[in-house]
């Protein structure tokens, strides 16, 4: 009987119990055993019942609406290294857990398949440290891995949509609907930051869902005499057509052309000075990650815990680690090294003022 153990790690995601739900139904559904690993990676360390549960069907019941991850998640610093790696090995094997789906963004994901690949020699370790037995270890020679993206960044390289973008995407453009109201009353500009990390995909998107004056995307550095004329040209032109309200959209990880940040700060000291806006700024922070998944992401966290299970079933020692992640709405399997490589490779090519090859990078289709 296979066990199946799902945790997630790194930031929340809106969506994130939605696929811990699918993976431990699907699991059930065909005859495996479920497991859910509390607090992510640290509770792969710690170990123990009280961080790896055995799920029944009846303990994911309404976990599709919950918002954020019902399993807690964290950023375990003993994960990264080989010793608390090889403490997690001990605690799966000795659970008799064969098989682990991780719901997190890249960096999340690249210790997943790095722990899978040195899987051998941590066995190999712990058997002659006496830590585990040969018996123990039969059945678990290999560690099967699959990802399940879960960042509200949508900054993951190959697959379209991660589980929470587009829940955080409608909770920005909430925020911004409310910010409207009270800047037009006062004839107000605001300049609003909204998370991404590097990435400028909710920037982007949350400018074009609130008819905003202008976005900065890390993606689109500018030198500053370009930006600076651009966005006075823009803004003095809307309220010259009777637009009672300025809003410009600042993604975190806003750059320009010198690599030095753009910050809500630089933007409303422009707006105050050179075109005399009454201007405040709002940081929409955590609430980007908070509240329930909407229908598109619940539906995506299914899809993919389903498939998740699926792709364990069908994989092989030869196989690699894959993730699950999704192409023109179909549910689609990449080679989990490949997309982490790729999306590194982008926030690379971005801080080395590529753009056009990080965009590129973007694009690139699965290699196989
Ligand atoms: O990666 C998700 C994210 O929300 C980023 O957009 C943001 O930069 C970061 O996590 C915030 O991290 P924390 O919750 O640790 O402050």
């Amino acid at each position: 009987r296979k066990k199946i153990a799902i945790l997630t790690s790194g930031g929340d995601s809106q969506g994130m119990s939605a696929c811990v739900r699918a993976v431990v139904r699907t699991a059930i559904h065909y005859g495996c055993d479920a497991f859910a690993v509390y607090e992510g990676y640290e509770g792969l360390v710690r170990g123990g019942s009280e961080y790896i549960r055995k799920m029944a069907w009846e303990d994911v019941r309404g976990w599709l609406s919950e918002g954020g991850t019902k399993i807690g998640t964290a950023r375990c610093a003993a994960f990264r290294e080989r010793e608390g790696r090889l403490t997690a090995a001990m605690n799966l094997v000795t659970e008799g857990i064969d098989a682990l789906v991780v719901c997190g963004g890249d960096g999340s994901l690249t210790g997943a398949d790095r722990f899978r690949q040195e899987w051998p020699s941590l066995m190999e370790e712990l058997l002659k440290t006496r830590r585990i037995t040969s018996e123990q270890l039969k059945g678990h020679e290999h560690l099967t891995i699959v990802g399940t993206v879960g960042s509200i960044d949508n900054d993951m390289a190959l697959t379209d949509s991660t589980i929470g973008a587009y829940s955080s995407l409608d909770r920005i453009i909430e925020m911004v609907d409310y910010i409207d109201s009270t800047a037009m009353s006062h004839s107000r500009a605001f300049v609003v930051e909204v998370m991404g990390r590097h990435c400028g995909w909710l920037a982007l998107l949350a400018g074009i869902a609130t008819e905003a004056d202008y976005a900065f995307l890390p993606e689109r550095a500018k030198s500053p005499l370009v930006w600076e004329k651009e966005l006075l040209e823009i803004c003095e032109h809307h309220r010259k057509q009777g637009k009672r309200k300025t809003v410009v959209i600042v993604a975190e990880g806003a750059i320009d052309n010198e690599l030095k940040p753009i910050t809500p700060e630089i933007v409303k000291d422009l707006l105050v000075e050179k075109l005399g806006l009454d201007t405040r700024i709002t940081t929409l922070g955590h609430v980007q990650r908070g509240g329930t998944a909407v229908a598109f992401d619940r539906i995506l966290a299914t899809m993919q815990g389903v498939d998740a299970v699926r792709c364990i079933l069908e994989s092989t020692p030869a196989t690699p680690s894959y993730i699950i992640g999704v192409k023109e709405n179909n549910v689609c399997r990449f080679p989990l090294m490949e997309s982490v490589q790729i999306t590194q490779s982008v926030a690379e090519a971005i801080k080395n003022h590529d753009f056009d090859l990080a965009m590129s990078l973007r694009d690139s289709e699965f290699s196989d």
